[in-house]
């Protein structure tokens, strides 16, 4: 058994993963997340709120996870989102076009022609098939075509993030990374909008000197060596381009360091000219480590420029600009044309109000096209119907289209990966112990309860410790079923990191012991002090050799 292998027996067996449909045989690319799949996955999401919304300021909104047709004509999707297929004549399998394939790799059988197939779900609203609607690919369409409310609701003001978490949906051709390539997934996005003349970080200070490990596109096409730079260096060498980017590819680096990865799985790959995506300017991936498949791709940060508001702007005849003000209004000369009534009159007579009206509202540049359009009839323009005039004006501001700088997390991905990191066996006592070490405010439960017995009042003293537990807003589990040697084991491969025993000391001096399920050490406490030292313990407040007497 590999790594993947093992992960995924455990995940199975423990309730993190079950393939979806599992008693009609599943379908690739979809799989559920069982009881702790989904505690763990919940806990990622709340850190990330954590992170992005909290701590980064960020709004979340929601929005529908069905679009109409309109949002993906104008952003592109509907011609570009697509991979190359080509199917096998022999037994019908479709594939997706990688590198040369000659042959059907399931049969042998000789393969059809190559086409571009749209990764969009595709579907009708309402009755009848007149209004089409995809399933959204990406979260990000519905924060764009929200933007005129958005930029409202941030009082007009440039830079601004809006953060969004939910379902997306992407037709894979023949997906065949098990829980890593998935047709239906949560993805946790943030789109920021910058005034483009302002690519600078007011915080960047405060990240200048993370390292990071780059695999820039230069590199990935020479001697496929990665760099690892503090991120002020990468971008005063122009490796990262900007430094609003490099800001938040530090600010994901930080993210996946707090919820448990290890640094030196982690590396931001630049996307090369040929894998770019179709609305971005540039384009960097955290990957993380794995065993089976390599390096993988979690999250993704783009700059894609203007390229949205610009499409949907042209599309729903919508304003997509920002008027920014000048630290100070400027004057500007300009010269203006005026009406001359005399020579106008002269020449129109009875229609001279008319032609006077139509030049008022003409601008200079209209003006020497040459035409102006007066009732029926196309009047040549000549210099002498107008004077020319210098004016002065006061300007206060100018309006800018703002670019968006995006990281997309893939949380699906997140989890699984976090749980191969997390993955780790070693011989104890002479048996294999299986441990997840996930960090204790991600595991899924957080601490469990044991009495030593079921029986003489240490079932009652359990009750009472987990429902003081529950009471204080801790995930705890209660288990007396088994060896006390078994029921750690149980919580060691799940990741449950601490274990509250109740034993006869407890009925005599009311302490229990707490064990760490890294060091398997344990520590004497009060019971009425359970809640607060696992609170302590959980955040991280105290060493556990110290957070009570050691045993
Ligand atoms: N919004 C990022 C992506 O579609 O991958």
């Amino acid at each position: 058994m590999d790594k993947y292998e093992k992960v995924i027996e455990l995940a199975k067996r423990r309730g993190f993963l079950w393939p979806s449909f599992e008693i009609y045989g599943s379908t690739a690319g979809f799989w559920d997340f069982g009881p702790l799949g989904t505690a763990l996955k919940r806990r990622i999401k709340e850190i990330w709120i954590d992170f992005h919304v909290i701590r980064g300021g960020f709004y979340e909104i929601e929005t529908p996870t069905m679009c109409i047709e309109d949002v993906f004509v104008a952003s592109g999707h509907v011609n570009n989102f697509a991979d190359l297929m080509v199917e096998c004549k022999k037994c019908g399998e479709a594939f997706k076009v990688d590198s040369a394939m000659e042959k059907c790799p399931e049969c042998g059988g000789s393969l059809g022609e190559v086409c571009a197939f749209n990764l969009m779900f595709k579907t009708s609203i309402g009755p009848g098939s007149k209004r089409i609607g995809y399933l959204r690919p990406e979260t990000a369409q519905g924060m764009f075509v929200d933007f005129h409310r958005l930029l409202r609701f941030y009082r007009d003001r440039l830079p601004f993030g809006v953060a969004q978490i939910g379902k997306v949906y992407r037709n894979e051709i023949s997906p065949r990374q098990g829980t890593l390539r998935l047709r239906e997934f949560t993805i946790a996005e943030v789109e920021i909008f910058i005034d483009p003349r302002k690519t600078e970080h007011p915080n960047f200070e405060d990240v200048k000197n993370v390292v990071l490990q780059l695999y820039p596109a230069k590199e990935q096409l020479s001697d496929g060596k990665t760099l690892k730079l503090s991120l002020k260096d990468a971008v005063e060498k122009g490796i990262i381009k900007q430094q609003f980017v490099g800001y938040h590819i530090a600010q994901i680096q930080l993210f996946l360091l707090e919820i448990g990865f290890s640094q030196e799985k982690i590396r931001f790959r630049q996307h090369k000219n040929d894998e770019i995506a179709h609305y971005a300017i540039d384009c960097w991936d955290a990957e993380a480590l794995t065993d089976r498949f390599g390096w993988i791709e979690i999250v993704g940060i783009a700059n894609r420029g203007d390229y949205d508001l610009k499409a949907h702007a042209k599309h729903s005849q919508n304003e997509m600009t920002v008027f920014v003000p000048y630290d100070k209004p400027i004057t500007r000369e300009r010269m203006v044309i005026k009406p001359n009534m005399r020579a106008i009159g002269r020449k129109f007579k009875d229609n001279a109000a008319k032609v006077t009206e139509a030049l008022r509202t003409l601008s200079l540049d209209q003006f020497e096209e040459g035409t102006i359009r007066v009732g029926d009839e196309v009047i040549p323009l000549t210099k002498d119907l107008v004077k020319y005039e210098l004016v002065s004006e006061e300007i206060s501001g100018e309006r800018v289209l703002p670019h968006v700088i995006e990281p997309s997390y893939g949380i699906d991905r997140i989890v699984y990966v976090l749980l191969e990191h997390s993955f780790d066996e070693e011989e104890v006592e002479g048996e294999r112990r299986v441990v997840l070490r996930l960090p204790p405010n991600i595991a899924p439960i957080q601490g469990v309860v044991l009495p030593l017995l079921s029986r003489d009042g240490l079932d009652k003293k359990g009750r009472w410790v987990e429902r003081s537990l529950r009471k204080n807003g801790f995930l705890v589990d209660y288990d007396e079923s088994g060896t006390i040697g078994r029921r750690y084991r149980r919580h060691d491969e799940i990741g449950t990191p601490f274990a509250i025993t109740i034993d006869h000391q407890t009925l005599d001096d009311d302490t229990v012991t707490i064990r760490d399920r890294d060091s398997m050490k344990q520590i004497r406490v009060l019971i009425g002090d359970v809640p607060s030292v696992m609170g302590e313990l959980i955040a991280g407040g105290v060493i556990f050799e110290k957070a009570g007497t050691l045993i």
